[in-house]
């Protein structure tokens, strides 16, 4: 009988230890956009990509089962602040407005902000994109400093960087600005377009978590640095981006 106590009591200590830890039911929830080759994206209808294989990692080394939720890049943030998800991963860039609503992992990548136009495009920097129509991804940095620097009439919001990117094709706007890896995709999957060779801004991306959640940062981050100091990471990036493309 008073085995039997015992047993339960364990038991009953682990499924509490356990659901306390990444949030629900040994799940670690991940909020992203699948359409940002090569962080996030579709292959066969699974979603791949550097952010797809890093969360992957982090979740083992939590002994949490990832599961990823493809919505709305603008959806994000909400969906990490509201605990909807545990965290927010999808080459995002940590900012200060940002900041404001959520907190953010140590940075386990880097991004630039390049602008595409089409090949005969006489667009050459970014000065030249004065009176010009740019598209971005709705909410993205790229959103933020096409806005500011050329005025909210200036810019097309679209709710995937693909989007914008036909739209260039089909004439609708004359510069997409977007980071600069999907940039190379984009222009390797569609003919006609080239990147401008100045880098529009450097920035860093990181994974956003809840602001209640410090616990789960923590663990994040000592994932993240065990991931860096094995290899892991750079491996991963080098599978995606060979270095010689990069
Ligand atoms: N780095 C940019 C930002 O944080 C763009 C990220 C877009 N990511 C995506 N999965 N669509 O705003």
């Amino acid at each position: 009988m008073k085995k039997s106590i015992a047993l339960l009591l364990a038991l009953l200590l682990m499924t509490a230890v356990l659901a306390g830890c990444g949030g629900n039911s040994g799940k670690l929830t991940m909020a992203t956009n699948a359409a940002f080759e090569p962080y996030e994206y579709y292959e066969n209808e699974k979603i791949v990509g550097i952010d797809a294989e890093i969360a992957e990692k982090i979740a083992d080394k939590l002994g949490l089962e990832l599961e990823i939720r493809d919505m709305e890049f603008n959806s994000i943030l909400g969906a990490v602040q509201t605990g909807t998800v545990d965290m927010g991963m999808a080459g995002m860039t940590v900012d200060e407005e940002r900041l404001k609503s959520v907190n953010f992992s140590d940075t386990y990548a880097n991004g630039i902000q390049v602008i595409i136009v089409r090949e005969d495009s006489d667009i050459k920097s970014a000065d030249d994109l004065k009176d010009k129509q740019i598209g971005v991804q709705d909410a993205t940095t790229g959103d933020v400093f096409a806005t500011d620097d050329f005025g909210d009439d200036h810019v097309k919001r679209y709710s995937k960087g693909s989007d914008a990117v036909l739209a260039l094709k089909n004439g609708t706007i004359d510069a997409v600005i977007i980071d600069n890896e999907p940039a190379k995709a984009f222009v390797r999957a569609n003919e006609g377009l080239k990147i401008v060779e100045t880098e529009y801004a450097n920035e860093e991306y990181a994974i956003a978590v809840s602001k209640d959640n410090d616990e789960l940062l923590e663990k994040i981050n000592k994932a993240l640095k065990e991931l860096k100091e094995d290899g892991t990471i750079q491996e991963i990036i080098d599978k995606y981006i060979p270095p010689e493309g990069k």
